[in-house]
């Protein structure tokens, strides 16, 4: 049993997640979470809003998870969102061309069908399951379609990301923020894509959710406001130059990547700084950690830079959890052609500039009389004409297909200033997408471990979640099932629960195996109601981590455990300490 297998064992064992349908057999790419897995799950993405909405002032929307077909046909989903599949020809089973022959080429993502074909049919590559042989290979596109209504009028798909909803509201959002760049918006939801073979568990999914943020700003001012704070903050970066070259990862402050052109601009090293960040909090292993940048020809249509926070996985090895793009102002530009909304915006200049330009006036009172009813047609086309046409003795312009002269007396030239106060941009826009359901899965793996209880001599299942995302923070442990230990302990437990936190209490099998239990799902301090609570008021508490233990007071349990799943204190601060 790999690390995978252990992990998975638990979280179908403690309720965190499991096969969905699981009574009708399953289907491959659907989870569903449990009652522990859904409170990770809420608390993963509530400090994922803490650092987003909170702190950024990206206000969050929601959009429907179905989409119109314009929506998709302008984001290039409907035409170029596809892996490249071969069906075996015999047992049916389909396969991602490219992952069949990742052993043999190193970026087969990049390659086109025609040579996934030729390289499958030269290495003699057969159906993984039955042997047979392969088909050809064709793009399948992984948008779930449907139609909206009765009948087959209306095409929709459920959305493949959460961004075209952020892109399509740019017009609303626009004059919520009043009209200034840059700002961002957030979403957290659900994203569907029919994953052609999903053999990865909770890694490849058919439906799962994302966070995106969407920052738009100007694109010709990518300095980011908050750079010079984090600008000595260390991340490991592996370079699409360190890769092409063969070198590996390297640690370096963001100051130093974006002054050395590895990271392209402050804005996107501010982005690869708050993944970091957010994914140290909810207890990604730092060491387990980079920030790998896509290659030219593996980048999404959508972007021209690319950066994905991965995880060293087991099982996966480096496995995405967050995608970190430019995807300039190809969103907006593409809706605005689709939809014929002008999705630019007005930017007002610091300064006004001064530009000096050319006043062209026809004298209509000359013009009208001699040209009659081609009198327009010959002013529209003196307005196109430069300074040197218009100087002419004689000024000679096309209409319709005939050349006509015209007396520099029949138009008043001039040169004159006017002042520009601003100018309409479309804003580029800047996107750190989370995997969710992937961060889950990599907090789980990098929590987990099993370790010797020397004075047991039992191994223990730990799952060493941060306080702040454990499903249950409290485990209140009466002693024993008696009624004088059970009432302060019943007491404890709503003194917490009424302060927010989440407790469970559990009175059944010895003290040792409740521990076990809590430690398995993760719960980080458990109090323990003995018979000395009902001497001098206090009670254990237990550090899931340390095993070490503190006498605390009664009266202010709440308030200690509240400051210990906080982090505003330290577990030696919670009690005086008890001798094993
Ligand atoms: P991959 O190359 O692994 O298919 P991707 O490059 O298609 O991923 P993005 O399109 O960048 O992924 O999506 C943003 C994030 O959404 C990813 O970093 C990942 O965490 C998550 N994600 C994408 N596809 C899936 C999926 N099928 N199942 C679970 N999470 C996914
Ligand atoms: N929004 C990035 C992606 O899902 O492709």
């Amino acid at each position: 049993m790999d690390k995978y297998d252990s992990v998975i064992e638990l979280a179908k064992r403690r309720g965190f997640l499991w096969n969905s349908f699981e009574i009708y057999g399953g289907t491959a790419g659907f989870y569903d979470y449990g009652p522990l897995g859904a409170m990770l799950k809420r608390r993963i993405e509530n400090i994922w809003r803490d650092v987003y909405v909170i702190n950024e002032g990206y206000y969050e929307i929601e959009s429907p998870t179905i989409g119109i077909e314009d929506v998709f046909v302008a984001s290039g989903h409907v035409g170029g969102f596809s892996d490249p599949l071969s069906e075996c020809a015999k047992c049916h089973e389909a396969f991602r061309a490219d992952h069949l022959i990742r052993h043999i080429v190193s970026n087969p993502d990049t390659l086109c069908c025609d040579d996934l074909v030729r390289i499958i049919r030269e290495n003699n590559i057969t159906c993984p399951e039955c042997g047979g042989k392969l088909g050809n290979v064709y793009e399948f596109n992984l948008m779930f379609r449907t139609f909206i209504g009765p009948g087959l009028k209306r095409i929709g798909y459920l959305r493949p990301e959460t961004a075209q909803g952020m892109f399509v509201d740019f017009p609303r959002l626009l004059r919520f923020y009043r009209e200034k760049l840059p700002f961002g918006v957030t979403q957290i939801g659900k994203a569907y894509r029919n994953e052609i073979s999903p053999r990865q568990g909770i890694i490849r999914l058919r439906e799962f959710t994302q966070a995106e943020a969407e920052i738009f700003i100007d694109p010709k001012d990518k300095t980011h406001p908050g750079f010079d704070i984090i600008k000595d903050y260390s991340v490991m970066l592996y370079s699409e130059s360190a890769q092409e070259s063969d070198k590996g990862a390297v640690e370096m402050t963001l100051e130093n990547a974006v002054s050395e052109g590895i990271i392209a601009h402050q804005y996107l090293a501010y982005a690869i700084y708050n993944t970091q960040e957010f994914l140290l909090r909810v207890g990604v292993s730092p060491e387990r950690l980079r920030f790998r940048q896509h290659m030219k020809d593996e980048m999404a249509h959508y972007a021209i830079d690319c950066w994905d926070a991965e995880i060293l996985s087991g099982r996966f090895g480096w496995v995405e959890i967050v995608g970190i793009a430019d995807r300039t102002d190809y969103d907006l530009m593409t809706h605005s052609k689709v939809s014929k909304v002008d999705l630019s915006v007005y930017m007002e200049y610091d300064e006004p500039k001064i530009v000096e330009k050319l006043s062209i006036k026809p004298d209509m009172g000359k013009i009208g009389p001699v040209f009659k009813q081609k009198a327009r047609s010959i002013v529209e086309a003196l307005q196109s004409l430069d300074v040197d046409e218009l100087n002419k003795d004689e000024i000679i312009i096309t209409v319709d297909g005939e050349d006509v002269v015209i007396s520099p007396d029949m138009v008043e030239v001039k040169q004159v200033s006017e002042t520009i106060r601003g100018e309409n941009i479309v804003p580029h826009v800047i996107e750190p997408s989370f995997g969710i359901d992937r961060i889950i899965y990599s907090v789980l793996e990098h929590a987990y471990r099993e370790e010797m209880v020397e004075e047991e001599n039992e191994t223990r299942i730990v799952l060493g979640l941060k306080p702040e995302i454990a499903p249950i923070q409290v485990a209140i442990l009466p002693l024993l099932t008696r009624q004088e230990l059970i009432e302060p302990a019943r007491k404890i437990e709503s003194s917490l629960r009424k302060k927010g936190v989440m407790v469970s209490y559990d009175d059944s099998g010895t003290i040792g195996r409740r521990y076990r239990r809590n430690d398995e799902i993760g719960t980080p301090y458990s109090i323990t109601i003995d018979y000395d609570t009902l001497e001098d008021a206090t009670v254990t508490i237990r550090d899931r981590d340390s095993m070490e233990q503190v006498r605390s007071r009664i009266d202010t349990i709440a308030d200690t455990v509240h400051d210990l799943i906080t982090g505003n204190i330290a577990f030696e601060d919670a009690g005086s300490p008890v001798e094993k």
